[in-house]
């Protein structure tokens, strides 16, 4: 079985690797999310430092996915009436695209839902990137509710979801390869568009 835990400073290539392959693998749909642009160690550091950022392993430790999970909510989206500190707020979920489609995203947030009980909070929420129905689709279909769309400038996320704690969907995982990571193929664009 999978295991999650703290990722520490020896991880951040991995996680690194686990994002750069979604990364690449949503420019190569022609998706706009995360704007094609590699991820750097230094956007990890400050989950790192407090603690919030996660890494999966299979049993043979072969990384297979990531988030970040704190009680940090992102003020741009989250408001005093949305009560916001009942909340554990999910950021960066990706799994690594050798692993996907057997149903580690739905174990994390599993995962993810089961830490936020554990501390005593009422819901899990992230945000979305805006446009990504598709994606926006999947949380629906994992429980969660939709909020509400922020448009917020500059800000590319802003589609709200959480999904309560007290509800936690049963979760199979089937097994997945895991050899060698495909190659990165990503273009330049300027910068990463934010979320
Ligand atoms: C979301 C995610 C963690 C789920 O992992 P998983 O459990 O292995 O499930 P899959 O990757 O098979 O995704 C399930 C379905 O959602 C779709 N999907 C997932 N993320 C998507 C995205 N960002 N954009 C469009 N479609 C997406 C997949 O294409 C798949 O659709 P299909 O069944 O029609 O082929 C993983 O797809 C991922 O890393 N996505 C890219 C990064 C991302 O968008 N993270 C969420 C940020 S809020």
């Amino acid at each position: 079985m999978h295991r999650l835990r703290h990722a520490t400073y020896d991880d951040i290539s991995a996680v690194l690797a686990v994002l750069n392959s979604a990364v690449a693998w949503l420019h190569q749909r022609g998706s706009d999310q995360w704007g094609g642009i590699p991820w750097h160690a230094d956007e990890l550091l400050p989950d790192l430092h407090t603690g919030s950022l996660y890494l999966a392993e299979t049993v043979d430790r072969i990384p297979i996915a990531t988030m970040s999970l704190n009680d940090t909510p992102d003020e741009d989206f989250w408001t005093p009436d949305d009560d916001p500190h009942a909340a554990l707020y999910l950021r960066h979920l990706a799994v690594d695209r050798r692993a996907a489609g057997h149903g580690i995203g739905a174990w994390m947030l599993h995962q993810a839902t089961r830490r936020a009980a554990d501390d005593r909070k009422n819901w899990l929420r992230l945000d979305a990137w805006k446009t990504n129905a598709r994606l926006h689709t999947y949380y629906l279909d994992h429980g969660f509710e939709h909020v509400r769309t922020v448009d917020v400038s500059g800000r590319n996320s802003g589609a709200l979801f959480q999904r309560p704690t007290a509800v936690r969907p049963a979760v199979t995982v089937t097994p997945a390869r895991t050899e060698a990571s495909p190659p990165l193929r990503i273009h330049g664009a300027d910068q990463r568009k934010q979320d």
